[in-house]
């Protein structure tokens, strides 16, 4: 920087001696042929001449373009403070970015008419970049304090927050860092150039949003009643920030252990096109994101089917005696469980049982025939093969007569025989 302001100064001085000596005397000299100063602050174009001995300077004029004196707005914003004999500095107070001109000095004398070169003012404002307004937690973010040309004057940065200076923030770069963000660094920023800490830049509002797991509830879609064959989705919604990266389902039957659904992770939705009735149990999703794994709570599927399988037993089994008691049971795998049975004989009169059970207390010989049950439970119905009933009354008379008989016969053959041996 003092270098170049060094490099500049020698410039101009070896331009002014040249301008000394080319036009005989007369010169006018600035101490810098370009400026760059901060909208809003006071600059004065250090500025002064020459011209031969012996003549009288009546009028002085600076000019953007235009005489300055003409142009609306000059008083109380532009000010002469040279004199009519070598000074001829001007000063701009409260510098709008429209001052922004080549300016330049002339000036009339009783002998000549002489004019400077130009002097370059670039009237610049502050600016705060921000790579980043929204971030999460734990990121990074740069601030970077900006000026349209090089300010001179500039050897460090401060910066605010909500209007506050940040405690030890001041830095000899442009750029300033957070590193690993927090919530509390949410607010609004700031940055100036130092020695001009009354004209800062415009405030960027910074938002931090904290990161963490959280989770919604498992979804059914669709709710309700879930019927084997329909479609099924499972959603594993978690309000996590960031957003959730992966889901692991995991599923268990009847109290056993947990299984993976999948071996290997999924998105946050998980759909059975037929859901069957083996797919009943209990289920939940661990989800991750860079801050870890969370799991959600537990949902339990219960897949509603009709009844099936449904078939007729008898108790006690084996052969059926006449005027014993038996007991026919219907049974059927359904969900929810059977709510309605109807029993049926084959071309025989309807039966007026509706129970699980078809009792005969006494059987006689018309209970022989087919039976079959209908098992009902809102979702379907089905009906059993026949059971063929068979009753053994007649062959046991068949028995009991021919031991009869023996017995008879064995009576008769034993009084006999004592009648032959008593005479
Ligand atoms: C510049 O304008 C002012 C005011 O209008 C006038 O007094 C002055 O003579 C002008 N100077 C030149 C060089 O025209
Ligand atoms: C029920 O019937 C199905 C066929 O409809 C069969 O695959 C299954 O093994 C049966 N289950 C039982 C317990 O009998
Ligand atoms: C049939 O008998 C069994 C056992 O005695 C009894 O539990 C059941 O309730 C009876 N069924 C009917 C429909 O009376
Ligand atoms: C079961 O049998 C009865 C009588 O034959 C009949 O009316 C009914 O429709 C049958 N049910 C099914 C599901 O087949």
């Amino acid at each position: 920087m003092a270098l170049r302001t060094a490099g500049s100064v020698l410039v101009v001085f070896l331009w002014s001696v040249a301008v000394v000596l080319g036009q005989n005397g007369w010169s006018v000299t600035y101490t810098k042929n370009s400026i760059c100063t901060l909208k809003g602050s006071t600059v004065d174009l250090s500025c002064s001449y020459t011209y031969p001995s012996g003549y009288t300077v009546t009028t002085t004029t600076w000019n953007k373009r235009k005489n300055l004196s003409s142009v609306p707005g000059y008083e109380g914003h532009i000010e002469y403070l040279g004199d009519k004999e070598s000074d001829c500095t001007l000063r701009i107070t409260d510098l709008r970015l429209s001052d922004s001109a080549g300016y330049m000095f002339r000036f009339i004398t009783s002998g000549g008419t002489f004019s400077g070169s130009p002097v370059s003012l670039t009237v610049t404002d502050v600016v705060l970049e921000m790579n980043r307004r929204s971030v999460s937690e734990g990121e990074r973010v740069t601030l970077t304090c900006r000026t349209k040309c090089t300010l001179d004057s500039i050897t460090a940065y401060s910066w605010y927050k909500n209007g506050q200076p940040i405690p030890n923030s001041n830095t000899y770069s442009p750029v300033y860092s957070l590193f690993s963000v927090s919530s509390e660094d949410t607010g609004r920023y700031s940055c100036a150039v130092e020695g001009l800490e009354d004209l800062p830049s415009a405030e960027e509002t910074l938002t931090v949003t904290c990161k963490y797991m959280g989770f919604k509830p498992l979804a059914f879609s669709p709710s309700g009643e879930i019927v084997e064959g329909s479609s099924v989705t499972l959603t594993c919604s978690s309000d996590a920030n960031p957003p959730v990266q992966s889901c692991t389902w995991w599923f268990r039957k009847n109290g056993g252990h947990y299984q993976s659904v999948f071996n290997q992770n999924t998105g946050p939705h998980h759909t059975f096109n037929q859901i069957k009735s083996s797919d009943t149990g209990e289920y939940y999703c661990e989800a991750q994101n860079e801050m870890g794994t969370d799991r959600s709570r537990t949902i339990n599927m219960d897949v509603k089917y009709g009844s099936r399988n449904t078939s007729v037993s008898v108790s006690p089994s084996g052969e059926i005696v006449e005027g014993s008691s038996v007991t026919l049971t219907c049974s059927s795998d359904a969900n929810p469980p059977v709510d309605k049975y109807t029993w049926y004989k084959k071309n025989g009169a309807s039966l007026t049982g509706s129970e699980k059970t078809y009792n005969f207390t006494t059987i006689s010989s018309e209970v022989r025939g087919e039976y079959y049950c209908e098992a009902q439970n809102g979702r379907g119905s089905m009906n059993s093969t026949a059971l063929m009933i068979i009753v053994a009354g007649k062959q046991t008379s068949v028995v009991t007569a021919a031991v009869g008989i023996i017995v008879v016969v064995l009576v008769v053959i034993l009084c006999l025989s004592g009648l032959m041996w008593f005479r």
